[in-house]
């Protein structure tokens, strides 16, 4: 019999899904080129570890894996974002007619995603981009799935994508359809942002405490599992497991160079902030932090030129002040990221579903917490307006200011940088100020170059111009 889908590319992701497939009763064949210089077939040794389990018919040759798939095909694509993308689809689609369908589960961008779509529907073939969330192991037992294209597209693929999908309380499928384009990737480059943003958060955290506080690993761990017992967020969980670790006598946490890594996604939310013209502190304040800890061999030789503050343990905190300003900060940072999403959906006529957005990410991703929970609620109360106006959320965030102000106060204070932390307090505080400082951008740039500005006193879009030079 001929496979109901073909995935294409068994790196770690691909292999998971092709397993969660077969395990879910879908018949799935695979394909993996075949690596010349390891001598090692994948597909031929990934079928292999699995028959008598499962069977996967296997391929190394393009043209017998598409005629193994039942028409009209659907082919998972689980190969690296970039360049490979169009490689891959230029290579198959000789081999493809009107009507088959590619799904690209990768972290493409989502310009890309619409280009390729645009490209494939002149040749009669249907494509979807589809934001995959949840690792090596959400891969294995149920990710976030977020596809974005046509409808058509999704009526197709949706039944197996949603078969594989994560479970959110009710039951039902962490995966559904997003909207046209590239909105797939789009969120899921969001999703990315916001999961940069909570990274970051924690980490300054563990290292403000390890540091500042002189904390053991365990003694971190055990305050994040506090926490966790109350914000049941995925990446809160496993930090303190991290944290646990050991290599011999000592905490692995403590051997791991403190220069971080990225593939893009979280830059591309930056960018396209940019592009839309909103803000997005805290998520541009984790990808800057990823960016100066990569400048390890400058911040070493930086160090030795200044003085600490003060070499002493810090001591009088309060431990709830410090857990009110991580809340705060998380509250914050997931506005922001779901603002990214309004912006996004009303430039672009997407028609977002940010409440269906939370449900799905209420599982199976990587930004999964109690907190997403609640966002189901609250975008459906009020959807497309910042969570910052949301009266429950005014409620938890009045009673947490002060304490997020006095910690990063005193992180400032006593030397530690906190950019997440800093980067949502600047945020709240410049979002909540009716009076901002840009009254004098304004002067500034009508003085040196006559562009204009409008007043408090007169109807806005009415421009005005003023000589500056002062009267001698
Ligand atoms: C997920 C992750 C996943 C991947 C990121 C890591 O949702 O499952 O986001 O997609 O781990 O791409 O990104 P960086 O390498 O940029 O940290």
């Amino acid at each position: 019999i001929k496979s109901e889908v073909g995935l294409f590319g068994l790196g770690v992701m691909g292999k998971s899904l092709a397993l969660n497939m077969a395990t879910k009763g879908i018949h799935v064949a695979v394909y993996n080129r075949h690596v010349e210089k390891v001598e090692v077939d994948i597909a031929k040794d990934f079928a292999g570890e699995h028959t008598g389990i499962f069977n996967f018919p296997w391929f190394d040759d393009l043209a017998a894996f598409v005629d193994n798939l039942s028409q009209p095909r659907n082919i998972l694509l689980m190969v690296n974002a970039g360049k490979t993308v169009d490689i891959v689809i230029k290579g198959l689609i000789h081999f493809l007619e009107e009507g088959d369908l590619i799904i690209d589960g990768g972290n493409s961008h989502y310009k890309d995603t619409a280009r390729r779509e645009k490209e494939l529907a002149k040749k009669g073939i249907l494509f979807l981009g589809a934001g995959i969330s949840g690792g090596e192991e959400g891969a294995k037992k149920g990710p976030s799935i977020m596809p974005g294209g046509t409808r058509m597209a999704y009526d197709r693929a949706g039944k197996y994508l949603e078969k594989i999908a994560a479970r959110d309380s009710k039951g039902n499928p962490c995966c559904a359809f997003i909207g046209p384009q590239g909105s797939g990737h789009f969120v899921k480059m969001a999703h990315n942002g916001i999961e940069y943003g909570e990274m970051q958060l924690i980490a300054e955290f563990y290292h403000y405490f390890r540091f500042g506080y002189k904390f053991t690993p365990e003694k971190i761990s055990a305050i994040f599992l506090d926490w966790n017992k109350e914000i049941q967020s995925y990446l809160l969980e496993i930090s303190a497991d991290i944290l646990l670790k050991k290599e011999g006598e000592e905490f692995l946490i403590d051997k791991i160079l403190d220069a971080a890594k990225q593939k893009g996604t979280g830059g591309w939310s930056t960018n396209s902030a940019l592009e839309l013209g909103v803000p997005l502190d805290t998520i541009t304040a984790a990808v800057m932090a990823r960016n100066i800890s990569a400048i390890k061999e400058e911040r070493k030789t930086a160090e030795k030129l200044y003085e600490k503050p003060s070499a002493e343990t810090i001591q009088n905190q309060n431990f709830n002040d410090l857990f009110s300003a991580y809340k705060s900060a998380s509250i914050i940072n997931h506005a922001i990221g779901f603002s990214l999403l309004t912006a996004a959906s009303k430039e672009y006529n997407w028609e977002l579903n940010l409440s269906e957005i939370a449900r799905i990410w209420t599982n199976g991703c990587i930004i999964r917490s109690a907190f997403m929970e609640n966002l189901i609620k609250i975008f459906k109360d009020t959807p497309e307006t910042n969570l910052l106006v949301h009266p429950q959320i005014v409620e938890q965030l009045k009673d947490y200011q002060k304490s997020h102000r006095q910690v990063a106060g005193e992180a400032l204070g006593s030397g530690y940088p906190m950019p997440v932390l800093m980067a949502a307090q600047n945020y709240f505080l410049s979002y909540t100020s009716g009076q901002a400082a840009a009254n004098m951008i304004q002067a500034q740039r009508d003085y040196f170059g006559a562009h204009t500005y409008e007043r408090n006193d007169k109807p806005r879009g009415e421009f005005f111009h003023t000589d500056w030079k002062p009267d001698n």
